[in-house]
């Protein structure tokens, strides 16, 4: 059956491809973008642009470019990284960071909470630099704040949307080679949709508000 699917940061890197890929399984895909790309728009899906997902107006851009769209995946991909070091932190990309990859996905969701249909999914793309347990290089503050945030707030989603059928997952996508960490990364983003979707396609009720790696590593806190 084809779904409709919402990807966010769907220009370019992990979510073009997450784009490409759903397009390819035949599905209805709605690319969410500040500014769409000339590979995207070669994808063929419908692109709603113009969606900052660290304002607070995104949501009204949303939910009019998904009038009356009943979505079965959503996933918040959208992020950025940067960095600070003790001693001298920034705390406006600590901010940055918390607007973007924090409060950025929750927005959305609560914007497309009424378009989403039970026993809906929604991807939260993360990173295993927010888990407390594997931090063991210190640094990164406003990143690892960030995603640390991201995944408690995961949680409360799951347990909020279990009775409307929605589950949950908190995915990790791998070390990718995509701009945010300049080309560099053990795999390519095509590779990462892929096995981010294989977590997807698992993703249920009954493992909802896990924390997965792409390759299907439960990860710690
Ligand atoms: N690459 C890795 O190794 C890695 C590892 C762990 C987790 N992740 C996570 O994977 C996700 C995708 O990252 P990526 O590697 O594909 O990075 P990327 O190539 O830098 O792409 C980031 C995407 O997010 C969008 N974005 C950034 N700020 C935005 C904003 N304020 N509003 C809307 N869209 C915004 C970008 O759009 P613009 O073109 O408009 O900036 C772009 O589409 C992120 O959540 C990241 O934290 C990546």
């Amino acid at each position: 059956m084809t779904k409709s699917i919402v990807v966010t940061g769907a220009n370019r890197g992990i979510g073009l491809e997450f784009v490409k890929l759903y397009c390819r399984r035949g599905d209805k895909v709605y690319a969410v973008c500040r500014q769409s790309s000339a590979a995207l728009a070669e994808t063929g899906a419908d692109i709603i642009d113009g969606v900052d997902v660290g304002s607070e107006a995104c949501a009204a851009r949303l939910r009019e470019g998904l009038a009356n769209v009943r979505v079965q995946l959503l996933i918040n991909n959208a992020g950025i990284l940067r960095d600070e070091k003790l001693g001298e932190l920034n705390y406006a990309t600590i901010e940055d960071q918390f607007h973007i990859n924090t409060l950025g996905p929750l927005r959305v969701t609560e914007a497309l909470l009424d378009n989403l249909e039970e026993g809906a999914k929604i991807a939260l793309i993360t990173s295993r630099m927010g888990s407390i347990a594997d931090n063991s290089s210190g640094g990164r503050y406003g990143y690892r704040i960030s995603k640390a945030a991201l995944n408690i707030a995961g949680v409360s989603l799951a347990h909020d949307l279990k009775p409307r059928g929605i589950a949950v997952a908190l995915l990790h996508p791998g070390y990718v080679a995509t701009d945010m960490v300049g080309g560099r990364g053990d795999i390519s983003p095509e590779l990462a949709a892929e096995r981010l979707a294989a977590r997807i396609d698992e993703l249920n009720l009954g493992n909802s508000g896990s924390f997965w790696h792409s390759n299907g590593e439960l990860l710690p806190w």
